[in-house]
């Protein structure tokens, strides 16, 4: 299966390291990924038709520019992403790109062009699912192409698939979870004693936010998962204005003090029905499950009719947690190809 990336970040990066360390066994598999085309806003970008060298690869974005990869035969650094998609050897495209809640741009371009021109399409880039999944529905249809995008929520912890193959025949009345990683990480630290500064910088270090880190801290990540989430598991196309949105910014280490003393937590909680929902820091007693999410670990309970409360929890940041989430969705792809 040949891929082309928009996109190299901490998550194109961990993707890579994954693919390339797994290279044996997922060919015993008798699957056998091969990046054939990076796009990438700051470092350039690479596309060669029999595959690029991922050791290669990780060492020019290290470096920070793939000005630094070395000259193989056939090799191009002058394709665009529509170029890359119209030369007609790939099989599936990885959006991997910052995500944009507002116009979901100029990803979605990439992705409707992609599913135009007959390609899989694995998103880990929220923007475009969030925005335009039905619009994105219909191309993939038309073209009898797969639409998949476990990255987007809690990273590799399989939420969507769960929500939407393992428990297929239930309906998801709600949900509650946690689902930024991020403000997760941040109000974990602070309750250690770290500031919120500081908290935010080794969140960033660690790959866990976002190329712009206002949209973790003032809760528009977690949004952009409920919308994401109001899509997948209740076929609602909500809209941001649906959603009521606040974050961690107003939230001081003597706040998280004071719900300690008291026995409480506080946690960014992201709430979701069909009509609607909301993201707000709220206190919770130290005995509610969520409240023992620490870290960048996020969870997910789905109220169901037929068995009630369904709670997962994993993962929900970083380059190589939601690496395993395309990983995964590729082999999804891969399985379903072969049937
Ligand atoms: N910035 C996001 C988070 C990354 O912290 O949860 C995963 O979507």
């Amino acid at each position: 299966m040949n891929l082309l990336l928009i996109g190299f970040g901490a998550v194109g990066q961990g993707f890579a390291e994954i693919l390339h360390e797994k290279s044996a066994r997922l060919q015993e598999r008798g699957f056998a990924p091969r990046i054939i085309g990076v796009i990438t806003a700051t470092r350039g970008g690479l596309y060669r038709r029999d595959g690029l060298d991922i050791p290669a690869l990780l060492a020019a974005a290290a470096a920070g520019s793939f000005a630094k990869y070395p000259q193989q035969a056939g090799l191009r650094r002058d394709v665009s992403a529509q170029g890359m998609i119209a030369d007609g050897a790939a099989d599936a495209l990885l959006e991997l790109s910052p995500t944009n809640l507002e116009t979901a741009q100029p990803a979605l371009d990439s992705c409707l062009a992609a599913l135009e021109g007959g390609l899989h399409l694995v998103l880990a880039n929220k923007g475009p699912v969030a925005l335009a999944y039905p619009q994105l529905q219909r191309a993939a249809q038309a073209r009898g192409r797969q639409l998949r995008f476990e990255a987007t929520v809690m990273a590799g912890t399989p939420v969507l698939s769960l929500a939407q193959e393992a428990l297929a025949g239930c309906a998801i009345v709600s949900a509650r979870g946690i689902l930024n990683g991020t403000t997760n990480y941040m109000l974990t630290r602070m309750e250690a004693g770290m500031s919120y500064e500081e908290a935010l910088a080794q969140a960033q270090a660690l790959g866990y936010a976002e190329a712009d880190p206002a949209g973790d801290v003032e809760g528009w990540d977690a949004a952009g998962k409920a919308l994401i989430l109001a899509q997948a598991l209740f076929g609602a196309p909500l809209r941001l204005t649906d959603l009521a949105v606040s974050g961690i910014t107003q939230i001081s280490a003597a706040d998280i003090a004071e719900a300690k003393a008291r026995g409480e937590r506080i946690k960014l909680i992201a709430e979701l029905s069909a009509a609607g929902g909301e993201v707000r820091a709220r206190r919770l007693p130290i005995s509610d499950p969520l409240a023992g999410v620490s870290g960048a670990s996020n969870a997910l309970t789905l109220e169901t009719d037929l068995l009630g409360a369904v709670t997962i929890v994993g993962a929900g940041a970083g380059g190589r947690e939601t690496g395993t989430a395309l990983l995964n969705d590729l082999l999804a792809i891969a399985r379903a190809e072969n049937r």
